[in-house]
C-alpha cells in the first residue's frame, strides 16, 4: 500500500468503486495526489498510477493534458483569477494586477511563505459575478481588494490555527 492509499484509503476505495475499470479513476485520483504534494508531483504520479495499474507515463500525459492539474508546485492556496474578455470589462485585468501587486508576486508565482499563487485564467463561467477567482477549485466572486484582503487573512488565520493545532 503506498502513501496515498495509506493516507486517503477510504476516499481512494470510494472512488474506485464507481468505476467498472480503475483506470477510468485516473482523474479523480490524480486530484487526491494533487491535494497532497500541492501539484501533481512524480510520487505522486507514479502512486496514481500503482493504484490504477497503469504506467506513470500515461498518468504523466494525462495530467498533463488538463489545466486543472499542476505539474509545478503551487502555493497553498492556487488563486487562479479569470481575465477572460467577460471578466475584463467588469473591472478583472485591474483586480489581476492589483493582487499581484498585493501579494508581491509575479504572474504565475508563489508569495515567499508558500502561501498563494496567483495565476490569471481563461473563462471559468461565472462572467456575471466578476471579479471573479478560482481558490483550490471554490469560486470567491464578485471581489474587489477589500474582500480579496479579508479572504487572504481568512486563509492565513486558517493556515495558522492549522499549525497550532498539530503542535
Ligand atoms: Fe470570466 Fe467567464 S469570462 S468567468
Amino acid at each position: 500500500m503506498n502513501q496515498l492509499q495509506q493516507k486517503y484509503q477510504d476516499r481512494i476505495t470510494h472512488t474506485l468503486s464507481k468505476y467498472p475499470d480503475k483506470r477510468s479513476a485516473v482523474m479523480p485520483l490524480l486530484y487526491i495526489a494533487q491535494e497532497e504534494y500541492g501539484w501533481v508531483s512524480p510520487e505522486g504520479i507514479d502512486q496514481v498510477a500503482e493504484i490504477c495499474d497503469m504506467d506513470a507515463t500515461q498518468v504523466k500525459s494525462i495530467a498533463g493534458f488538463y489545466t486543472m492539474y499542476s505539474e509545478k508546485p503551487k502555493g497553498k492556496y492556487w488563486l487562479q483569477v479569470c481575465t477572460d474578455l467577460p471578466c475584463a470589462l467588469r473591472g478583472a485585468d485591474q483586480f489581476h494586477e492589483d493582487l499581484k501587486a498585493y501579494l508581491e508576486v509575479e504572474e504565475g508565482g508563489t508569495t515567499a511563505d508558500g502561501m498563494f499563487t496567483v495565476e490569471h485564467v481563461m473563462c471559468l463561467a461565472a462572467c456575471d459575478k466578476a471579479p471573479m477567482l478560482q481558490c483550490n477549485f471554490h469560486f470567491a466572486e464578485n471581489l474587489d481588494m477589500d474582500k480579496m484582503k479579508v479572504l487572504i487573512e481568512q486563509w492565513r488565520n486558517e493556515v495558522n490555527q492549522q499549525v497550532n493545532g498539530s503542535r
